[in-house]
Formats: structure tokens, sequence, C-alpha cells
């Protein structure tokens, strides 16, 4: 796979059509090393995200029919991964719902429409699928001009009560959330994994500087915060 690691990739400002397609199993390194790319240093010293992007693979929860990279000549330039995941209401009734993450588009090409084609493909292909609803937990200004709104509004909590900041909700079904009743979020324990494990496998790709960046900051507000 013709993909250059780091700051030798160059986006090409005569690159053609942006082409979404699923993830095959070819893609799977290509994409872990864009996705390491992507988060390196941007929410924490290093990053977690191309672990979870191993791990969830294998996971029962994976949903590999809605996962998606972005070519660009050949080039992969953007991934989009989900896992089920599920609403529950108050009497208990388990709905199954989609989830993504990690979204990521390598830094030499972002903010030119490859996130925003991934999110719409995927979105599509979930409504086809019959999923009522997409959830996520993520930066509320990646996600509300694609018409994420916040749990809260939505009647979704997490688990424990809490509505924080970044739990965002796609209605998919028309009306699905209308009615108003409560219901909490259980996301797939696909994204749960010790950090000692996240370490042993970043050691199989190139050595990258971990360092601190004020992202790290503004994103260790976003997780504290609930929304009123
Ligand atoms: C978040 C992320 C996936 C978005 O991907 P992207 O390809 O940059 O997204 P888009 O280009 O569709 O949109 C990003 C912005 O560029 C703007 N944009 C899109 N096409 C554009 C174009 N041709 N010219 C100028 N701006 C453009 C969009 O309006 C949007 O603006 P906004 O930030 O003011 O809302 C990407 O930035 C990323 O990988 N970030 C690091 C990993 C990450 O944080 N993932 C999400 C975890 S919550």
């Amino acid at each position: 796979m013709n993909i250059t690691i780091g700051n030798e990739y160059q986006a090409d400002p005569h690159a053609g059509e942006i082409k979404i397609r699923l993830e095959n199993e070819d893609d799977r390194y290509p994409v872990e090393v864009l996705t390491r790319e992507a988060f390196w240093n941007l929410y924490r010293p290093g990053c977690d995200e191309h672990y979870t992007a191993h791990v969830i693979r294998s996971h029962e929860d994976f949903l590999p029919d809605l996962t998606f990279v972005a070519e660009v000549d050949m080039q992969i330039v953007g991934s989009i991964m989900f896992t089920r995941s599920w609403v529950i209401d108050e009497l208990g009734k388990k709905v199954e719902t989609a989830t993504f993450g990690p979204l990521c588009v390598h830094p030499a090409w972002q903010r030119r429409g490859v996130g925003s084609a991934l999110i719409e493909h995927a979105r599509k292909l979930a409504a086809q699928k019959g999923y009522p609803a997409i959830l996520i937990l993520g930066d509320p200004h990646n996600y509300c001009r694609h018409g994420f709104r916040t749990g809260k509004d939505m009647g979704v909590s997490m688990l424990d009560g809490r509505y924080p900041l970044g739990l965002l909700v796609l209605e998919l079904r028309p009306g699905f959330f209308a009615s108003g009743q409560p219901w909490k979020l259980q996301t797939s324990a696909a994204y749960e994994f010790e950090t000692a494990q996240v370490e042993a496998y970043d050691a199989r790709f190139p050595p990258k500087e971990k360092k601190f960046q004020y992202s790290q900051e503004l994103f260790s507000m976003l997780v504290r915060a609930v929304v009123e």
C-alpha cells in the first residue's frame, strides 16, 4: 500500500477525487500508521487510537460493514471504524446502535472534506442497515454540523446517568428519540484496555517523540465537561 509516513507525506494539490471504500485486510497496518499520525500528541502525549483500531477489529462488536477508508490517488488518507453499541430504556429494553471511533484523516489531508465524506458515507449506510442512531463520544465541534446533538437533548445519558459534553447522538430513524423517554448508552467493551498494552503495541511502529500540546489541555476539559 502506497502510504508514506509522517512528515514525508505531502498533500498533492492536484490530487484526484476522494474515494470511500470498505477497509480490507491489507489496509490494517496502513490505517494504524495513519491513525497514529493523526492522533499523535493530540489528546495525550503519544496516543492509543492505533491500538484501539487494532483491538476492535478482532472484537465481537466490530462492524466491518461500516468501516471505511478514504483514498486519494490510491493513498489511504482517512479512516472511520465502527462498533456496535446499545441504548437501554428504563424497562431494560436494549436497542442496538452504531458508534464510530477512531475517525481520522492524515494531517496533510485535513480540512478538505475527507472527514465529512467518511461521516456522510457511513451515516447513509448505517441508516440503510436499519440502525436507529449513531452515538459517539467526541468533540462536538467536529460533529454538530453533521446533525449530531447533545445526548442531554435527546434523552440519552451514559450508564451512570451523566451527560458528558462529548456524548453526541445522530438520529437515523426519524423520531426514534422523540418520545422523550430516557435512554442510557452502553458502548462496546472493545474500547477498554490497559495503558501497558498500548505501550507494547506502539513499540512495533517507528519511534515518535511524545510531548505536550495545548490540545491535550482542551481535551482534558472536554472529557470532564457535562451538559446541565
Ligand atoms: C476530526 C477530523 C477527522 C476531521 O477530518 P477533516 O477531513 O479535517 O474534516 P473536514 O475537512 O470534512 O472538515 C473539517 C473542517 O474543514 C472545513 N473544510 C472542509 N472542506 C474544506 C475545504 N475544501 N476548504 C476549507 N475548509 C474546508 C470544514 O468546514 C470544517 O470546518 P470547521 O472545523 O470550522 O467545522 C480530522 O481533523 C482528524 O483526523 N483529526 C485528528 C483525529 C481526531 O481528532 N479525530 C476525531 C476524534 S473526536
